[in-house]
């Protein structure tokens, strides 16, 4: 649905964004993700044809997009800082872009009010645009994009405006949408935890370069390098290097870990021998007692911070130079292990990832 072939754009001497390439594909729920000023949404804005790359192209529905102004291509964008019209009332605000096609006015009623029930605001049409909470304004944004029918809609943050639980209530609000109306979503945000829970498919971006598209569990379980692994939630990294690569598998030797052979992540690119085994801190597990595991690390715990429902323990194991974190849930009593206490944590060698540096 959108090809990204190539795709820079500069600012004067500064990038922007350097040489992107994407495939988008029809129904898809993309997302763009990545911290502040990594370029994301300067690609968005390039999609929808408010801003036009340096060099490269994109393809819109088979459609290159170049010269083609904002209106009068298949997508349709909704703004990080979404400006619905205060004077306007809802079911006004939600036509606004109909009435250039001049459809009867049953019609443009019609379809309306179709939008304003996709978007969970059925019967507040008549409503001021100022007497509106946040969430609901952000529901007439919406609305407003989706009833001209799109192919593609672009959501640039649309949420972070929301607090929290309402921003939780949404992101399952716009993904039931998005698989109700079958549009392709096109989404950015600098929130992984919005990523992982909405998307198909998700692009990490960092200074205006792609660094790896894939599912989420592929994002977090197989991170490229470490800059993906850090962005994603915690990481232990653990110094390694490469013994052996071959297509599918890597082959890395650690300190603490030893010998580690994994499955090797998509893009994965070597630099050298040097690489990083990473593991999430909640795929280490607290062994107690006389339990036993064939993969198990042995330390002593140096902190323990209390998070209500889990317990993250700051475990020194010999042999490693940092000590490692553990995110332990409080079922088992990981919350009363004392400070200074010898511990043994089993581990999945599948949960072990080895990382380009
Ligand atoms: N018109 C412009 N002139 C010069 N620099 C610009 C312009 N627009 C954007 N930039 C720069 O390009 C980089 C990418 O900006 P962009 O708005 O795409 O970031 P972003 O990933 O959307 O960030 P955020 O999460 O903060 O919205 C930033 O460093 C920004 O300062
Ligand atoms: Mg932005």
């Amino acid at each position: 649905m959108i090809e990204i072939s190539s795709v820079s754009r500069s600012y004067g001497a500064f990038k922007a964004l350097d040489n992107a390439s994407l495939s988008i594909t029809k129904g898809e729920f993309f997302s763009l993700l990545g911290p502040s000023g990594c370029g994301k949404t300067t690609l968005l804005r390039m999609i929808a044809g408010f801003d036009t790359p340096t060099s490269g192209t994109i393809s819109v529905d088979g459609q290159p997009m170049d010269g083609i102004p904002a209106n009068r291509r298949p997508t349709n964008m909704v703004f990080q800082s979404y400006a619905i019209f205060p004077h306007l009332n809802v079911a006004q605000n939600v036509a606004y872009g109909l009435k250039r096609l001049r459809l009867p006015s049953a019609e443009e009623k019609r379809r309306v009010e179709e939008a304003l029930a996709q978007v969970s605001l059925s019967g507040l049409d008549a409503r001021g645009a100022t007497e509106l909470s946040g969430g609901q304004r952000q529901r007439v944004a919406l609305a407003r994009a989706l009833v001209m029918r799109p192919k593609v809609l672009l959501l640039d943050e649309p949420l972070s405006a929301l607090d929290k639980k309402l921003r939780e209530q949404m992101q399952v609000e716009l993904r039931r949408l998005q698989q109700a109306v079958g549009i392709t979503f096109v989404l950015v945000t600098h929130d992984q935890y919005e990523a992982l829970g909405m998307s198909d498919r998700i692009a990490v971006m960092f200074g205006g370069r792609i660094a790896q598209v894939a599912a989420p569990k592929e994002i977090y379980q197989r991170p490229v390098n470490r800059q993906v692994a850090d962005f994603l939630g915690g990481m232990n990294f653990v110094k390694a290097e490469i013994v052996e690569e071959n297509a599918a598998s890597i082959t890395v030797d650690t300190t603490g870990f030893g010998r580690v052979r994994t499955d090797k992540p998509q893009a994965f690119v070597r630099n050298g021998k040097a690489a990083t085994l990473g593991i999430r801190p909640e795929r280490l597990r607290v062994l107690w007692d006389d339990a036993t595991s064939p993969h198990e690390v042995s330390g002593k715990v140096v902190d323990r911070h209390y998070f209500g429902e889990i317990t993250h323990l700051i475990v020194e194991v010999p042999g490693l130079e940092k000590p490692l974190s553990v995110s332990e849930t409080n079922n088992f009593g990981a919350d009363d292990i004392p400070v200074g206490a010898p511990i043994r944590l089993a581990y999945d060698p599948d949960a072990l990832v080895a990382m380009a540096d």
